[in-house]
């Protein structure tokens, strides 16, 4: 049965109109008067107090254009809320930073202190005024901080011969000097030398990360998705090849996911019980060297079981970033078996993610139960309609605002 439309106001005062649900289907085509089965991805996903209209997620996607400060600006309302226009179920604001030295670049986003809310705060109003769901990923970059963002490369500092990859130095608004790790190890020669967190250094980030998490309370918020990948910080302190410390936080699987796991528990505390608390893994290093120790896929199971049993609500499964060693995989839907992996064996919610671009695979994973929620990353900046185009695919009409919905209502049909 497909969901039962509403009209009540529940615009802000900034987009005061009566809108419906954006994303939700609103009927099956018809063949021959028959109703075709509702396609997977268009189903609803509830997870605590929080319903999504379907399974199709904005994934977290770094800008690279916050003010210097890392507070979010004009370019990310229109650019965010372009998507609740326009049919995604949830929307995932970019890797924000929980302190300034955990920035990747200078142009990161932030939320290290109070002056960030408000304007974090217009853009989850205006998404909610087109009852659309809206997360927000909390991030410390760890040993990869303080590096030129990709777009501001080579060709901004020129004269200054500095090349892309590169360590920003300070005198271009970069902290070389307080880029910190859970070990002096360099990620590579183009990155920081990092100093080793001390413990006190580490209970002061896992505050940031739950002050962080408070602030996003404020701005109403409606998920918070801890960035726990890519090789930034708790992925560090995961993976034996970032993480040689001898004390609590590092050796065994269970010394190196301590960081992650007691910042997690710290932030499921006072994060409401109602609302979804997600975490981003790297699922593999993607190393084949068998004389490395690194991280791996079995150890990702056993730490989502972890994460599981202190109030985590979903893994969302990438892959990567921690080494120059790795060997990516490139192919569509490379990391789907990741995903499927600890939706297996673990009873927890799962997100697939990477060249999910075809709609009609994207439903397949989770027709097939591979996973609950499939995150459109590269796919969604190349086509903003992703959702309306993969509703025409599949044969159904998803609400749209009502300003656009009888025009586009007309082109979901086959
Ligand atoms: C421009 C850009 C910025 C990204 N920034 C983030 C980020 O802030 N946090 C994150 O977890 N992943 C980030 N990623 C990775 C994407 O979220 C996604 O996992 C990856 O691109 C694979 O999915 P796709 O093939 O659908 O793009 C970024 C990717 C791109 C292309």
């Amino acid at each position: 049965m497909a969901n039962k439309i509403t009209r009540e106001n529940i615009g802000s005062p900034n987009a005061p109109f009566y809108t419906p649900p954006s994303g939700t289907l609103v009927k099956t085509t018809q063949s021959n008067g028959v109703i075709s089965k509702i396609p997977s991805l268009f189903t609803s996903l509830k997870i605590r107090g929080i319903t999504l209209p379907n399974r199709i997620a904005l994934s977290p996607m770094c800008m690279y254009c916050a003010a210097g400060d890392g507070t979010l600006t004009d370019w990310h309302l229109v650019h965010l809320g372009q998507f609740a226009l326009r049919g995604a179920g949830l929307i995932m604001v970019e890797a924000t930073a929980v302190t300034p030295e955990g920035r990747l670049s200078p142009q990161d986003s932030g939320l290290w202190k109070d002056e960030q809310i408000a304007p974090l705060k217009r853009i989850v109003d205006f998404v909610h005024s087109q009852g659309v769901k809206i997360g927000i990923q909390l991030a410390h970059g760890g040993r990869k901080s303080s590096t030129i963002a990709p777009f501001i490369n080579a060709k901004a500092y020129e004269n200054n011969k500095i090349t892309f990859p590169q360590l920003l130095p300070e005198e271009f608004g970069g902290w070389p000097n307080d880029v910190f790790g859970p070990s002096p190890v360099q990620w590579d020669a183009e990155h920081a030398n990092p100093k080793e967190l001390t413990i006190e250094q580490i209970h002061m980030i896992q505050e940031a990360f739950v002050a962080a998490a408070k602030r996003a309370e404020k701005a109403g918020f409606d998920i918070v998705e801890l960035h726990y990948a890519h090789g930034y910080l708790a992925h560090e302190f995961f993976s034996p090849i970032s993480n040689k410390r001898t004390d609590k936080y590092g050796g065994s699987f269970e010394n190196r996911v301590r960081f992650g796991l007691e910042t997690a528990k710290k932030v499921r505390e006072i994060w409401s019980e109602d609302k979804p608390l997600f975490v981003r893994i790297s699922a593999t290093d993607l190393v084949e060297d068998d004389e490395e120790d690194s991280w791996e896929i079995k150890q990702s199971v056993e730490l989502s079981k972890l994460f599981k049993d202190l109030g985590v609500d979903l893994i969302d499964v990438s892959s990567g970033g921690n080494t120059p060693k790795q060997k990516l995989l490139l192919k569509e839907l490379y990391q789907v078996p990741f995903a499927e992996e600890i939706k297996k064996n673990v009873d927890i919610n799962v997100a697939a993610v990477g060249k999910i671009n075809d709609p009609k695979l994207a439903n397949g994973i989770v027709e097939n139960g591979q996973a609950d929620l499939v995150f459109i990353g590269r796919g969604y900046l190349a086509d903003g309609n992703w959702a309306i185009r993969a509703a025409k695919e599949l044969g159904v009409i998803i609400q749209t605002p009502v300003q656009y919905h009888y025009v586009i209502k007309n082109m979901m049909k086959l």
